[in-house]
């Protein structure tokens, strides 16, 4: 059943960012190496240096009206050679982490967003036999050092990575087949099952779960047949790897941002866009409906619900302050109608490094300058204000904090 520590703060409202994206600095990892390759829009630099200036920037996500911020560890600066575990950088995180409480921040951390260690790519990354024990190490090491973490989420995105790396080909390491995407996505399943038991095995009251990407799948056209493959779409995309893995999450993690449309057009593509309505420097729909759809859906679960990514990329402040409006007010109907959301973080603090579109789309509720100032934007505001007017729990209680 659905629990959540009195411990908590009873609503989430937080930023969202990932080690790779916003650190720089870095040492050598499966993506670096594929930016390297010409690969990506540009290459990844040390021009944010959260690494350096990440007391600066938690200041400054506090500002922005947040009580909590998900980050992500680098795997490849805790052990950059099999076995070799780097202290500094474990003490490194732990000034992060200790620096993000001091603002008031509840800290949620991924343990894998999508980055690998050079020495666990070149071993066959997530095909490759160790890394479930690899990844188990890893964990068992995180979660020791780093007690003061209550909020574990163990992969990023399980249905992203090998859709982007093993399907699609555009992600590392680059591979064009369903058929190793899927195996990929099984043995993310059978990693997090046994993570999740060993986080809760070191640190019985932490929550652990997983942040699953979700896409509101529409009918473009409203005949029986278009319905049932935006079902289809739905049970296959959405909620299978939730069903999977659902007696091993203590939260339902969901990082929303917009709705795709089913048609049978050729060529076959799961995930079309419509033409002719406006789109985000991503190229993506807004639908701020399709959040209240899937979190009023994923209350089925009986978990907690924390939607651990939304926002938008765009240059026009209003229509930043209008997604997220729009947006936590889906939730907020969603939560009014019986789920029990406990967060929202905004994807990101920070412009940021955008995996394969480079620095182009401008997530960030604070832009960078190329000598690293940072500038909160005028749509900030809107989750300041969000916040500030607090969040009524499904159980009546007001989840100002
Ligand atoms: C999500 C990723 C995150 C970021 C946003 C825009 O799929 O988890 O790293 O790139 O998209």
């Amino acid at each position: 059943m659905s629990e959540w520590p009195s411990t908590l703060p009873p609503f989430l409202w937080g930023v969202a960012s990932s080690s790779h994206q916003v650190e720089g600095r870095q040492p050598g990892n499966d993506w670096l190496s594929w930016e390297e390759a010409g690969r990506t829009r540009g290459r990844s630099d040390d021009h944010i240096d959260h690494w350096t200036r990440y007391r600066e920037d938690v200041a400054l996500y506090r500002e922005m009206g947040a009580n909590a911020s998900r980050i992500s560890l680098e795997w490849s600066r805790l052990e950059p050679e099999p076995g070799r575990w780097d202290d500094d950088a474990f003490d490194h995180y732990a000034d992060m982490l200790d620096a993000t409480r001091a603002q008031g921040l509840e800290p949620l951390v991924t343990i894998s967003h999508f980055t690998l260690p050079l020495f666990v790519a070149e071993a066959g990354g997530w095909l490759w036999e160790g890394m479930e024990e690899a990844f188990l190490r890893l964990t068992e090491k995180v979660v020791q050092r780093f007690s003061q973490v209550r909020l574990w989420c163990t992969i990023n995105e399980p249905t992203v990575l090998p859709l982007m790396g093993y399907e699609e080909g555009v992600w590392p390491p680059g591979q064009r087949s369903l058929r190793v995407g899927l195996r990929v996505l099984s043995r993310e399943i059978a990693i997090h099952e046994r993570a999740y038991r060993l986080i809760k095995s070191i640190e019985p009251a932490a929550l652990v779960g997983l942040a699953h990407h979700v896409v509101r799948f529409r009918p473009l056209v409203n005949t029986p047949a278009h319905r049932a493959l935006a079902a289809f779409l739905h049970r296959t995309f959405n909620a299978w790897t939730i069903d999977h893995t659902k007696e091993v999450q203590d939260f339902i993690g969901l990082n929303y941002y917009s709705c795709r449309w089913a048609t049978f057009r050729r060529p076959v593509n799961p995930f079309p866009n419509r033409r002719g309505v406006p789109l985000t420097q991503m190229g993506w729909e807004i639908d701020p409906e399709g959040l209240f759809d899937l979190a009023a859906w994923a209350a089925r679960y009986g978990r907690p619900i924390l939607i651990t990514e939304n926002g938008i990329a765009t240059d026009d402040e209003d229509e930043r302050a209008r997604y997220i409006k729009s947006h936590v007010g889906a939730l907020r109907r969603a939560a009014a109608g019986g789920a029990d959301v406990r967060g929202y973080f905004y994807w990101s603090g920070l412009d940021n490094f955008e995996w394969a579109e480079g620095y182009r789309p401008h997530f960030g509720l604070a832009a960078v300058a190329p000598d690293g100032t940072r500038t909160i934007k005028a749509g900030a505001a809107a989750l300041r204000e969000e916040a500030a007017a607090g969040f009524a729990l499904t159980d009546g209680r007001g989840g100002v904090s």
